[in-house]
C-alpha cells in the first residue's frame, strides 16, 4: 500500500490471484471442518500473556519406525531454511523443522507461493488446507505458540498457543511474541500465503483504489487499513484551498457549513485526478459533515469516470449514521455498482476494518462488469457469466396463441427477451413463438434468452418440472429458471434449479418475488450457485433500492415485472405529472420515459404486451437518454408502495 496525494498514483500489487489460487485449492481438496485437534486431546489453554516464542529446536522425540519418511532433513548443511507466511500485509519468519516433511514443504515452495485459506480451530490455532499431501511423520508434542504444523499429510496449521497431540513439525515463527502473533492472524477466515520470499510477492497491478478525504485526521487510518489488507492503490483527495481550523467549525456559518448547505458547491481538488481505469473497485471515505459526504467528493466522482467499477463508500463520523450520505452520491456516478456503504466509528480497528474488508468479498473473481448495464449491446452481464438482453416481453396472462404472436414480433421488432413461467400455462406458445422467428432466420436460439419459472414442489416433483418446461419450449436449455414466489419448499426447488445447471438443462437461476434482505440471506444460505437475478414487482411507485443495493453486492441483479404499475395502474404511471413531462421534453411516449428510466436505474425490465405496435414501441428506447437530474426526479417519485402482495 502506498499512499498518494493527489496526482501521484503508484501502483501495488493485490492478491487477487493467489486468493483465487487458494478458491480453487479449497473446491479441489474441499474444505475440511476436521480440524487437528480432533485426533488429541487439548490438555491445556495458554494464556495470552506476552511471551516472545522460542526459536525451533530439533523435534523432541522422532518416531522413524512408524512413518517411511525421514525425520532428518536431507537437504545439505547450510541450506537456507527460512520461509515466510504473508498475512493481512504483514511476513511472519518462519524456521523450517529439520525433517523431511519440512524439506518436501520448502521443494514446493521453490515452485511458488503457496497460498491458504485459513480459519479458526479453537482457541488456538488457524488451519486450512494444502492443496497437496506431503510426507507425514507425527509425533505426539504439546505444541507451542508459533508451531507451525502439517496436520494429516494435507493441512497445514499455525498455533497461537498450546495443544497437546500428534503432529508433524514444519517450523517455528520467529521472533513474534505469543500476543502479537496472535493479533497478525486476527480472528475469522484469513488468507496465509508461504513463500520463500520475505519480500512481496510477484508484483501485479492492483485493481482496488481506496479514495480518501480526511480532514482531521480521523477516517484516514481505516482508509490505509484498507489498502493495506487488499495491497490497493491510496488517493487522497486534498483540497485546492485547504481547509483550515476555523473552515471546519460546524455550526459557525464556516466555510464547510456553507459549502454542505450549497447544492452546487464544489470545492476544487489539489493537483491532478487519479487514473481510474484499470481498477475493478474503488472505495470511497469521507468524514459526515452535516450528515452527507463533503462536497469535495462530489467534486471527485464528477471528475472520474467510474463507470462499470464497483464502488463502496465508508466514512467516519462523530456520531451520525452513513444515512443518506451514500445514496446521494449514487447520481454522481449512475454506471457505477455502489455496494452498500458503512459506517465507522473514528478509532475502528484494523481487526475491524479486515473483518469487514472479507465480508465484501470483492475480490471473488467476479468480473467487475457483473450487474453493469451496457447499453450498446443492451445486455447486462450476470454473475453467472452469462449475459442478459436488459428489455424484453412479459408474457403473463397471454394464453398460448397469444404468447406465440407477442413472442415472434418481439423478437421481430429487436427484442431477445422472453419471460414466461410454468404458471402462465404458455410455455408451448413461447416455444412456437421462437421456432417460428427461428424458421424465419430472425433469429437463432443462441440470440434469444428465455426466462421461465418454476413454483411449489418437492424437490424430485422440481426437477421435472424443470423438465417438462424444456419440452413445453421445446429448447435444450432454458437461460434462467426462477422460483416463482417463496414458500413452497425453496431449498428443494433451489437445489433442483442448481442441479439443473449442472446438468445443462438451465443456464442461470434466480428467484422472484422476494423482497427483502432477510428473505435473500435465506436463499444465500443453503445455495451454491448465488441467484443471478431477481424478479420483483417493481415500478415509479415501488422501486424497493434498498434490495437492489443489497444484492448488487452479490451480482444479483434486480428484473422489474410490472414496469408500468400493472393492470389497473398503467394509466395513473402514465398520466403522472413528471412522466408526462418529461415524455414532452424527450418526444418519446410515457411507456417509453418509463422504461429507459427502468433500465438506466439499473433494472431489467419486461412489459407485456399482445399488441405489436406497443412492443415495438416498448423496445424503441435506445435513442435517447434521461440526465442524472431526470433520473433523480423519477427517483423521487418513489412511494415505497406495492400493489400486489405475492
Ligand atoms: C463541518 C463538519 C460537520 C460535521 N457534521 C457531523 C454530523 O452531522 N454528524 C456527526 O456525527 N459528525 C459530524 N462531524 C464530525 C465528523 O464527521 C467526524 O469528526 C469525522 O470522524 C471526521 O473525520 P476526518 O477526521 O476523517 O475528517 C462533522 C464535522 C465537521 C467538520
Amino acid at each position: 500500500m502506498k499512499l498518494m496525494n493527489s496526482g501521484n498514483l503508484l501502483s501495488n500489487r493485490t492478491r487477487i490471484s493467489a486468493l483465487l489460487l487458494a478458491l480453487m485449492l479449497l473446491l479441489l481438496t474441499g474444505c475440511s471442518s476436521t480440524g487437528p485437534a480432533e485426533t488429541g486431546a487439548l490438555t491445556e489453554s495458554g494464556s495470552a500473556e506476552e511471551t516472545t516464542l522460542p526459536t525451533v529446536t530439533e523435534p523432541a522425540s522422532e518416531n522413524e519406525a512408524s512413518e517411511p519418511y525421514s525425520t532428518k532433513s536431507s537437504l545439505p548443511e547450510g541450506t537456507d531454511r527460512m520461509f515466510y507466511a504473508h498475512v493481512n500485509g504483514k511476513v511472519l519468519k518462519i524456521l523450517a523443522a529439520e525433517n523431511s516433511s519440512a524439506d518436501a514443504f520448502l521443494d514446493l515452495l521453490k515452485s511458488g507461493d503457496v497460498p491458504v485459506e485459513m480459519h479458526d480451530y479453537g482457541s488456538f490455532e488457524k488451519v486450512g488446507p494444502l492443496g497437496t499431501t506431503l510426507p507425514r511423520n507425527d509425533e505426539q508434542i504439546t505444541t507451542e505458540p508459533g508451531d507451525v504444523i502439517l496436520y494429516q499429510g494435507d493441512q497445514i496449521t499455525i498455533y497461537y498457543d498450546v495443544n497437546n497431540w500428534s503432529f508433524t513439525r514444519l517450523g517455528k515463527v520467529q521472533d513474534l511474541s505469543q500476543a502479537e502473533l496472535k493479533d497478525i492472524l486476527g480472528s475469522g477466515n484469513v488468507t496465509v500465503t508461504f513463500s520463500l520470499s520475505e519480500g512481496r510477492m510477484e508484483p501485479e497491478s492492483s485493481k482496488v483504489l481506496v479514495v480518501i478525504f480526511s480532514r482531521t485526521g480521523h477516517t484516514k487510518p481505516l482508509a490505509e487499513y484498507i489498502a493495506e489488507d487488499l495491497n490497493a492503490d491510496l488517493y487522497e483527495i486534498e483540497a485546492k484551498v485547504p481547509y483550515t481550523d476555523d473552515d471546519i467549525k460546524y455550526y459557525t456559518n464556516c466555510r464547510a457549513d456553507r459549502e454542505q448547505n450549497d447544492p452546487s458547491a464544489r470545492p476544487e481538488i489539489a493537483g491532478e485526478l487519479p487514473d481510474v481505469t484499470g481498477y475493478d473497485t474503488v472505495f470511497i471515505g469521507y468524514p459526515i459533515w452535516h450528515g452527507q459526504a463533503p462536497k469535495i467528493i462530489y467534486t471527485f466522482l464528477e471528475g472520474v469516470d467510474l463507470s462499470g467499477k464497483t464502488i463502496i463508500p465508508f466514512c467516519t463520523s462523530h456520531s451520525s449514521p452513513l444515512g443518506t450520505s451514500a445514496e446521494n452520491l449514487h447520481p454522481l456516478a449512475p454506471d457505477a455498482a455502489w455496494m452498500e456503504g458503512r459506517r465507522f466509528a473514528i478509532g475502528t480497528t484494523a481487526g475491524e476494518i479486515s473483518e469487514w474488508v472479507k465480508s465484501l468479498d470483492i475480490l471473488s473473481g467476479q468480473p467487475a462488469d457483473t450487474g453493469v448495464f451496457d447499453f450498446e449491446k443492451q445486455t447486462v452481464l450476470l454473475n453467472s457469466g452469462y449475459e442478459m438482453p436488459i428489455i424484453g416481453l412479459g408474457t403473463w396472462t397471454l394464453s398460448d396463441d397469444e404468447a406465440e404472436n407477442s413472442v415472434y414480433h418481439a423478437l421481430k421488432s429487436g427484442m431477445r427477451l422472453i419471460d414466461t413461467a410454468r404458471y402462465y400455462g404458455n410455455e408451448v406458445g413461447v416455444g412456437r413463438g421462437l421456432q417460428k422467428a427461428i424458421d424465419e432466420g430472425i433469429v437463432t436460439r443462441e440470440d434469444v434468452f428465455i426466462t421461465s419459472k418454476i413454483y411449489g414442489g418437492n424437490y424430485e416433483r422440481a426437477g421435472g418440472i424443470i423438465d417438462d418446461a424444456l419440452k413445453d419450449l421445446n429448447v435444450d436449455y432454458i437461460d434462467l429458471m426462477l422460483i416463482h414466489q417463496p414458500g413452497y419448499d425453496d431449498e428443494g426447488v433451489y437445489k433442483a434449479m442448481e442441479d439443473a445447471v449442472r446438468a445443462g438443462k438451465l443456464r442461470s437461476i434466480g428467484i422472484s418475488n422476494y423482497y427483502t434482505k432477510e428473505q435473500v440471506d435465506e436463499v444465500l444460505s443453503f445455495a451454491t450457485i448465488v441467484p443471478a437475478v431477481i424478479q420483483n414487482e417493481n415500478h415509479l411507485y415501488y422501486q424497493n433500492t434498498e434490495l437492489q443495493e443489497y444484492a448488487s453486492q452479490y451480482g444479483i441483479v434486480i428484473e422489474s415485472w410490472y414496469p408500468f404499475g400493472g393492470r389497473g395502474h398503467t394509466s395513473e404511471h402514465f398520466g403522472n405529472e413528471v412522466i408526462k413531462e418529461l415524455a414532452e421534453k424527450y418526444g418519446k411516449s410515457s411507456a417509453q420515459i418509463i422504461l429507459r428510466w427502468q433500465l438506466q436505474a439499473g433494472f431489467i425490465a419486461i412489459p407485456g404486451s399482445s399488441n405489436p405496435d406497443h412492443i415495438a414501441e416498448n423496445y424503441d428506447i435506445f435513442d435517447f437518454e434521461l440526465s442524472k437530474e431526470d433520473m433523480q426526479r423519477i427517483r423521487e417519485l418513489d412511494q415505497h408502495e406495492r400493489y400486489e402482495n405475492w
